[in-house]
């Protein structure tokens, strides 16, 4: 089975109405987990690297562990997916290492941190598509900015989705996904009260676009993994998340995928914080970063079965980039 198109499994996650979750990764032990939940929970699965996090580990290296991940899992439905893409040259340096779908963020400019015209996002989802379908590589855009700032992603300020605008945004590039804003943030800051997601802006655009649609800042923030990080040395106070209902919710309304990062990182950290505090000898990492990967494929499995992707491994006849090059060109 092993590496399929990311249109493939978002448009099959539409029909069935299941959420993919798209896991950031950085390094092994990352990878190791998310396989391993899903062959635990037989789940179709994206991973997903930053641009940050290609540049970190020199994009080579963590574009081979990223395919070791797919050749040794040969049962499993993987999409190798660049997240928030900032240009034309990133997209390439991602499809170069065989990723087979992109994320061209051009809400956005090239820093990160600038909010975009409309104009721009157009021009540059644009070349990336007409770039990426020649090699039968799907693209993910994104129209309106989320808030909260990651290392180089977000504005700081949330500027929800106009329907409209995205209806016209995907007639005019034919893009295969649409990330949206629709109230979520990166990071583990999101609310200041209570979770509040726009859903009737999200009704709107589902009744308005064909195409998948994508949610960024999905993590929940578990209260108990702040709780654990708090009580062995971290200082995270007032963090907070998605709940899982909303995010249910959301799913049902027509999200198709569902990005998290912020909630691996706090299972790995309040794992590799516990054992550390608990055994101030150790100093083989294996020795921490063994329970932090175990740690987070339980979080993983637990995510799998709430977004309602376990069990969906089967349904797949795998399209290869190959097939996807000429249906593209047929177009
Ligand atoms: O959306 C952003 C992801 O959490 C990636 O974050 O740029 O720090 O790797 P990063
Ligand atoms: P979180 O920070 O909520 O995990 O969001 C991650 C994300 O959107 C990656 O693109
Ligand atoms: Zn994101």
């Amino acid at each position: 089975m092993a590496l399929i198109p990311g249109k493939q499994i978002l448009e099959e996650a539409r029909k069935k109405g299941y959420g993919v979750g798209a896991y950031n990764v950085n390094n092994m032990e990352q990878l190791q987990a998310i396989m391993s939940a899903a062959k635990e929970t037989q789940s179709p699965v994206i991973i997903q690297a930053s641009r940050g996090a290609l540049k970190y580990s020199n994009f080579t290296y963590l574009g081979y562990l990223m395919k070791a991940a797919v050749i040794e899992n040969p049962n499993i439905p993987v999409v190798m997916h660049l997240d928030h893409g900032n240009s034309l040259d990133s997209v390439i340096k991602a499809v170069d290492l065989g990723f087979s779908s992109v994320m061209i963020d051009g809400s956005l400019m090239e820093d990160g941190k600038t909010a975009s015209t409309y104009e721009y996002n157009v021009k540059v989802t644009r070349s990336v598509i007409e770039y990426a379908h020649a090699r039968g590589v799907s693209v993910e855009a994104e129209i309106g900015t989320l808030g909260g700032l990651e290392d180089g992603v977000g504005s700081g300020n949330i500027h929800l989705t106009d329907p409209k605008e995205a209806k016209k945004f995907v007639d005019a590039t034919g893009v295969d996904s649409l990330a949206i804003a629709i109230g979520t943030s990166h990071g583990a800051y999101k609310f200041k009260g209570a979770a509040n997601l726009a859903f009737d802006v999200l009704k709107e655009i589902r009744a308005l676009i064909d195409i998948p649609i994508v949610l960024h800042g999905a993590s929940s923030v578990p209260k108990e993994l702040i709780d654990e990080v708090n009580k062995y040395g971290g200082k995270m106070p007032g963090a907070t998340g998605v709940p899982i209902a909303s995010l249910q919710e959301a799913i049902k309304l027509g999200v198709s995928k569902i990005n998290v990062d912020t909630d691996g990182r706090l299972a790995i950290t309040a794992a590799v914080r516990k054992v550390l505090a608990e055994n101030p000898e150790k100093f083989d990492p294996r020795d921490y970063l063994g329970p932090a990967r175990t740690a987070l494929t339980n979080l993983i499995i637990t995510k799998m079965q709430n977004f309602g992707t376990a069990g969906h491994a089967k349904d797949y006849t795998p399209k290869s980039l190959e097939d996807m090059k000429k249906l593209y060109a047929s177009k």
